[in-house]
């Protein structure tokens, strides 16, 4: 059975959900009768692997609270899940990250092989679309979810959010200097004006958006749509997912300076060592935590708009702010 590393003492407001989305994953491990064994078992290796579940779970999180069935949304959580592990194979490749930790076990490289990862990455992000359209009864959803879907996974967003993060590495440009956190949000000896008008600030935000927030924003969009939630409540969930998917990859930023491997499940201090521009790298450690905490303090607003069926919202943005892993 799989869980996550190690479990946080925050409340994540979903684990009664986690044992029906583990088995809604597992039955879409079936991949056909031409897909080799080999690839198969790559694939289910990194799909069940035991991650957060964090966008599956806002999959159905957001159709509970726009007032329809939390049933209704599975194959979309399953299908932003399948999204989420095949991003999280390319992302460890050598040719990217080039990590050998995830999950608290070896990369699908380093466990099968380069060839065979990069396969199972192409096979989860298509298998993700077959899925919504295999699953989906209704045709008129099954084309929205997989419009909103492709959109976020594509170029414009996920892939180039992904490819801007390399670009800005230092080692494609070697007069770029990497950069070191700095403690402390206050620190007297800081300029702020200057650093909060450093251009790079904003092509990082940029870059986190799409790397990361939009497929959070994806997955509140599509349990909205699995449940014909109404414009307002479908833009509530957007600027909530807007600012807890920002805060998302900043917390991950923070986390890596901060954390142990051996708690998050993956390598840490990797950024600094690539010259990753990150927000600690950026505003240091105090101006980054502060930034994530606006952004949650954004987000548990819009929840509240929600009132008590905005519960898991809210404890979800507290979650993504204090977690450990
Ligand atoms: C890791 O996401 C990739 C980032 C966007 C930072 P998660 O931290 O949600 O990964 P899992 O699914 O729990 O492994
Ligand atoms: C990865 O960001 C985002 C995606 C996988 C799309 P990171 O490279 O910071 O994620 P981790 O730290 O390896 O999980
Ligand atoms: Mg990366
Ligand atoms: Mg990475
Ligand atoms: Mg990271």
């Amino acid at each position: 059975m799989s869980s996550p590393p190690k479990k946080a003492s925050v409340d994540c407001g979903f684990d009664d959900l986690r044992p029906r989305i583990e088995e809604a994953l597992k039955q879409a491990c079936d991949f056909g009768s031409g897909c080799p064994a080999n690839l198969g078992e790559a694939m289910t290796y990194a799909l069940l692997a035991p991650g957060k579940r964090l966008r599956p779970a806002l999959v159905l999180m957001a159709a509970e609270c726009c007032g329809g069935s939390m049933e209704h949304a599975i194959p979309a959580a399953v299908a932003v899940e399948m999204i989420h592990a095949y991003s999280l194979i390319h992302d460890d490749l050598p040719a990217m990250d080039d990590d050998d930790l995830r999950r608290g076990r070896p990369t699908v490289h380093v466990k099968f092989d380069e060839a065979t990862a990069i396969l199972a990455g192409d096979g989860l992000l298509t298998q993700s679309f077959y899925h919504l359209s295999k699953e989906i009864q209704s045709p008129e959803k099954a084309i929205a979810a997989i419009h909103a879907l492709s959109r976020a996974a594509g170029p414009a967003r996920l892939v180039g959010g992904q490819a801007d993060d390399l670009s800005a590495e230092k080692r494609l440009d070697p007069t770029r200097q990497a950069v070191q956190p700095v403690a402390g949000c206050h620190d007297e000896t800081l300029d702020w004006t200057e650093i909060l008008n450093d251009p790079r600030l904003a092509h990082l935000e940029s870059i986190h958006r799409r790397k990361t927030g939009a497929l959070f924003s994806v997955s509140l969009d599509l349990g909205a749509i699995m449940v014909d939630a109404s414009k307002p409540q479908r833009d509530t969930l957007a600027n909530y997912a807007s600012s807890i998917g920002l805060a998302f990859q900043v917390v991950d930023d923070l986390l890596d300076y901060t954390a142990e491997a051996s708690t998050l499940g993956k390598r840490t201090g990797k950024d600094a060592d690539r010259g990753k521009l990150t927000y600690p790298g950026l505003l240091g450690l105090g101006g980054a935590r502060q930034k994530a905490q606006e952004l949650i303090a954004s987000a548990r607003c819009e929840a509240d708009k929600f009132g008590s069926s905005g519960r898991r919202l809210r404890l979800l943005a507290d979650f993504v702010l204090e977690r450990a892993y």
